[in-house]
């Protein structure tokens, strides 16, 4: 009885993740799932526990053992796994720096609506009704990675006013989200243009709940700016120059070089911001930039489609999405390799450097010393 529930509640589980999928799976959803799991394992550990009790006064139960603590085993299991599930969905390319709180990576989640369209829309004639609608969750994909952008900007200028930055330090921060948010409208105009209609960002109430900014906002400053800024926005940056030279569709290819130009900027900003935080506590900051250079391959390589996408992607015309400026993963990874590498040259060189003072490293940093 009590592993029959046990059971029931495990694949209760299992059908909410695959109805909901990992790109809608929102707070309530993590909250009924970790409770499902955690019905399956109490309902297993009972049923182990009637199964002890059976077998002691030999009435069998062998049976009920066995399986409750193959239910008990399964439910954590399940439910690390459908967390994994959902933190890997989201890793498929975009052109913004990730939004992180409390540690996770957090994105809106979309609903009808036209608010955040705003742009030239692609021609989407002669494209196929499967790379239609591929190329438009691909952007609508994008658009949600461009708006987290916006909020994860914010929290740099947050921990730059904490720490005294100059200037010069937020102004980048908020020209960068200002750009940001005019790549998310870009994106949604993409979107609406291949899909025929608009779709938009939903509330972020999670964003109400607090940011974390780590036990030493130097070193997050650092760390997250050498990782998501100086790496991932410069590679954000090639991969769109790179998607942009095999466009042939003119607004997307418009967008396309936009978004080249602005993310090459962003990481520049971060190289400015990596420089200043080293230059301002030498002691505090050069250990964990070579801690975070030591494990830089471990940072998870954005792919060209998210494993939620890749169904649509699978079903559409691979030429007309290059056509449309989709490079396939191998070129993406072939240019995450180029970039890694070129980014930990840098890094070392920079570690190398003679030490300058913080207000003179800003100064050289505006008469063109990025890097
Ligand atoms: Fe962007
Ligand atoms: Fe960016």
């Amino acid at each position: 009885m009590m592993f029959g529930v046990s059971i029931v509640a495990g694949l209760s589980n299992f059908g909410l993740f695959l109805a909901l999928g990992p790109d809608v799976f929102d707070d309530a959803a993590f909250v009924v799932f970790t409770a499902l799991a955690m019905a399956q394992f109490g309902f297993a550990v009972a049923a182990i526990v009637m199964g002890i009790m059976a077998l002691r006064s030999k009435q069998g139960g062998v049976g009920p053992l066995l399986l409750g603590i193959l239910s008990m085993l399964g439910a954590p299991l399940g439910w690390f796994g459908g967390i994994l599930a959902v933190g890997l969905s989201g890793l498929g390319g975009a052109w913004g720096r990730p939004l992180r709180v409390r540690g996770r990576q957090l994105h809106p989640n979309l609903r009808e609506g036209s608010d955040w369209t705003r742009g030239e829309q692609p021609c989407p004639d002669g494209l196929d009704e499967a790379t239609r609608v591929a190329l438009a969750a691909l952007w609508l994909h994008d658009a949600q990675k461009e708006h987290a952008s916006v909020p994860a900007f914010s929290r740099v200028s947050w921990m730059l006013a904490a720490v005294g930055a100059p200037a010069e330090l937020l102004e980048g921060a908020h020209r960068a989200a200002m750009e940001e948010i005019e790549h998310t409208r870009l994106c949604f105009a993409l979107a609406a243009g291949y899909a025929g209609h608009s779709r938009t960002v939903d509330a972020m109430p999670d964003l109400l709940c607090g940011m974390d900014f780590g036990d030493d906002p130097l070193v997050t400053l650092a760390v997250e700016s050498l990782e998501d800024g100086c790496l991932l926005e410069d590679y954000n940056a090639d991969v769109a120059a790179a998607c942009a030279r095999a466009c042939r569709e003119p607004a997307t290819l418009r967008v396309l070089q936009i978004i080249a130009e602005e993310e090459r900027s962003h990481a520049h900003f971060s190289w400015q911001v990596l420089r200043w935080v080293l230059a301002r506590d030498p002691a505090r900051v050069r250990p964990a930039i070579e801690r975070a250079l030591a494990r830089l391959d471990r940072y998870p390589r954005p792919t060209a489609v998210s494993r939620d996408k890749q169904v649509l992607v699978e079903r559409a015309d691979a030429e007309a999405m290059l056509a449309h400026g989709r490079l396939p993963d191998a070129r993406w990874a072939e240019i995450w390799q180029a970039r890694l590498s070129s980014t930990r040259e840098d890094v070392r060189a920079m570690l190398e450097a003679p030490a300058v003072r913080p207000r003179e490293d800003v100064r050289l940093m505006q008469l063109g010393g990025a890097r």
